[in-house]
């Protein structure tokens, strides 16, 4: 097994230390090999995805990527700046399948902005079309208006689309996917006003007809769908939509859970070859300052395990570890409420790495 470590810019570098140390302690036989990513291989070589780090990703069974961007690259020609290395990696290696899951664990409860009782025990799995839609779709650009409100004005324009085998492939990852769990699949759509949209929901309407009767569908426009994430949130299981609205959908989702900081993220190609993620960024903010939380990297280290490398037992391991962890009253600032015990980054993973050692977890208080 070889995996290629991306740390990229930010508190990347200082998440994935700490999974690549709970990788280590599990004694599997894997390699490992790391590049630079984003804003520091920009640095190094002019470009956020350079050749090199492009083909080691592509030689290697899964990725584990940190996070890309800094503020200071905001005046960057598009093309250079750290995020085209993480929409480069996904379009270059056909991570078309987002998976992201939002689990509100029980230690947790109260860190949530929402009320205990609406999270608790909270559990959805949100799948993303990752390499189509808005995100992707040609043409492009900016121009002279011809028509519209102001001809002859400045304008810029993307294109939204859809075709029928890409959404066809990621809605039988999602009707899968909801078969290993409840069985409820929402797919998330705006069908009363777009196009491509609405052929989305016939397409997956079809896929459902023909293979899946055994899953319940139901389908619900995005904004209804963001009003009832943080209404009644158990009320879903797997959520599934498109790029576009699939990433403000995910980022609302996690922090119904308390942080983002706690949420891993898979994105699989068609082999179930996969690159694995923090669901949240690279937080500048913070960078250097030892206070990130590593758990949504160690996390997402646990689903490259299962989902790509066959080791499931491993990742199990990881994920009580991190269970343990929590119950041992160990909080980063971002999860830190009163009467637990506030770590940093390098505590936290030294704290996960005992729980997998078997050794007892010391809390200072
Ligand atoms: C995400 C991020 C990315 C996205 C950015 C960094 C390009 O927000 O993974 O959700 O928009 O997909
Ligand atoms: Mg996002």
């Amino acid at each position: 097994m070889k995996i290629a470590i991306l740390p990229g810019d930010g508190i990347g570098t200082e998440i994935v230390e700490q999974a690549v140390r709970v990788l280590k302690v599990l004694d599997l036989a894997f390699e490992s090999e790391t590049a630079l990513v984003g804003g520091a291989a920009y640095e190094a070589h002019g470009h956020p995805l350079p050749e090199g780090t492009l083909k080691l990703a592509q030689a290697a069974d899964a990725i584990l990527f940190g996070a890309v961007g800094d503020w200071k690259y905001d005046k960057l020609e598009r093309a250079l700046r750290p995020e085209q290395a993480i929409l480069g990696l996904r379009k270059q290696l056909g991570l078309f399948a987002n998976f992201r899951p939002a689990l509100c664990y029980e230690q947790l409860t109260h860190a949530s902005s929402l009320k205990p009782e609406l999270v608790a025990g909270l559990d959805i799995l949100i799948i993303r079309e990752l390499t189509g839609d808005i995100y992707f779709g040609q043409p492009r650009g900016r121009r002279t208006a011809v028509d519209g409100h102001f001809p002859g004005a400045e304008e810029a324009f993307d294109t939204m689309r859809y075709s029928r085998p890409e959404i066809e492939r990621i809605a039988h990852v999602a009707f899968q996917a909801a078969r290993k769990r409840s069985k409820k699949v929402t797919s998330v759509d705006k069908a009363n006003v777009l196009e491509t949209f609405q052929f989305w929901k016939d397409v997956v309407t079809e896929v459902h007809a023909a293979h899946y009767q055994d899953v319940e569908l139901q389908h619900m426009y995005v904004d209804n769908a963001a009003m009832q994430l943080v209404k009644a949130p158990k009320a879903f299981d797997v959520v599934f939509t498109g790029n576009m609205f699939g990433d403000i959908l995910s980022d609302e989702a996690a922090m119904l859970t308390g942080s983002i900081g706690m949420l891993p993220s898979a994105s699989l190609d068609k082999n179930g070859k996969g690159l694995y993620e923090p669901s949240h960024g690279s937080a500048p903010d913070i960078a250097g300052k030892g206070v990130a939380n590593p758990l949504a990297t160690i996390l997402s280290a646990a689903m490259m395990l299962r989902y790509s490398l066959n080791q499931p037992a491993a990742a199990d391991r990881i994920e009580s570890a991190v269970k343990a962890v929590l119950s041992a009253g160990l909080r980063t600032p971002d999860i830190w409420s009163e009467g637990t015990t506030k770590v940093g980054t390098r505590e936290m993973g030294d704290a996960v790495v005992a729980a997998i050692t078997g050794k007892t977890i010391t809390t200072k208080t």
